[in-house]
């Protein structure tokens, strides 16, 4: 049960990049419980559309690139010029598989960095014009790949070890007016991040083991993590991040893959 209540962000304005599926999708349908008015992004424009449907009958969808900066600026004004300043801006989208450094061209290695770092500077670089200041809160997400090194996952660290620092300098550089963090999701269930990551059941139980908590999270878990990064709850927090993870990385990733291959 949350610990909200259900009017906490009434009115507020929230654009989720990468809020079509998944736990950024949860996060942007928690918003729009709370009372938020919410915006999402993909690549897919059916994909889009069906996630705005299941947020309200009001939420906007959009299909863009985040590593297309011209066309996420476009989708960005659009949605502040019909809901108006953006309060609240989430970065979210992501790609990732599972490959071996020498199984992973120079394009897959990029294609990560571009969708995950290059598109969480993008949102938030094309979104500062149109936030609501002061007072807005800026969260970008990450993965434990940030901190521990995992094998198979050369593109993703290094990418998402990109975006911590990223979000420690835009918060250094933001302050006083936003608010600037990010929330690092454990293995969570029932979602395309773990299909991947966890394809197998060898490597789910090496993941389980490593968590303290003894249970796979739950989508609702990071999208309450995401409401309270952005309510006045955190009104003097910025630059961190929120590990919302059962504890999974206080144990060593750095067998996982190693041990279990791909399939
Ligand atoms: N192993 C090795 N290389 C792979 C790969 C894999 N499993 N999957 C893709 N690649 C390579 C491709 O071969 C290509 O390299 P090449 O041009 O040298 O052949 C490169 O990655 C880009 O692939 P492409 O399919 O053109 O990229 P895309 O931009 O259409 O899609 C992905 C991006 C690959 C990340 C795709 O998996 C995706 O769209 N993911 C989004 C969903 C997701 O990953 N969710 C989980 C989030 S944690
Ligand atoms: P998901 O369902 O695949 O969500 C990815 C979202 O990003 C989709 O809406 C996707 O829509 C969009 N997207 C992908 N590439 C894009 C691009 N280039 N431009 C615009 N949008 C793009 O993944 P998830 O598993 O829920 O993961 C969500 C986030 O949590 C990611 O940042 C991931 O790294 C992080 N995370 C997940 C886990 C986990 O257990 N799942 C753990 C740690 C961290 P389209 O395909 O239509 O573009």
């Amino acid at each position: 049960m949350s610990a909200f209540r259900p009017d906490l962000m009434r009115d507020k304005v929230v654009f989720v990049a990468g809020g079509t599926s998944g736990i950024n999708l949860g996060i942007a349908q928690r918003f729009a419980e709370l009372g938020a008015k919410l915006a999402v992004v993909g690549r897919n424009h059916d994909k889009a559309q069906r996630a705005a449907a299941s947020i309200s009958s009001e939420a906007l969808a959009y299909a863009a690139d985040v590593r297309d900066y011209t066309a996420i600026r476009t989708v960005l004004a659009d949605a502040a010029d019909k809901l108006g300043a953006l309060d609240i801006v989430v970065s979210g989208a992501a790609g990732n598989f599972l490959a071996p450094t020498l199984g992973m061209s120079a394009n897959a290695f990029k294609t990560v960095v571009d969708i995950d770092l290059n598109g969480t500077f993008n949102v938030f670089r094309a979104c500062h014009e149109f936030l609501n200041l002061p007072g807005a809160s800026l969260i970008a997400i990450t993965a434990g790949q940030a901190v521990n090194a995992m094998p198979l996952q050369a593109h993703a660290c290094a990418a998402k070890a990109g975006i911590n620092q990223l979000i420690r300098v835009m918060a250094m550089e933001w302050g006083p007016d936003v608010r600037v963090n990010g929330i690092s999701p454990g293995p969570i269930a029932n979602t395309e991040g773990m299909a991947r990551l966890a394809p197998n059941e060898a490597t789910r139980d090496a993941h389980f083991a490593r968590i303290p908590l003894k249970r796979w999270g739950e989508i609702n878990e990071v999208a309450e993590a995401a409401v309270f990064l952005s309510s006045s709850s955190a009104s003097y927090i910025t630059g961190t991040i929120l590990d919302c993870d059962g504890g999974s990385q206080l144990g060593d990733a750095s067998r996982i893959n190693l041990d279990r291959g791909l399939a």
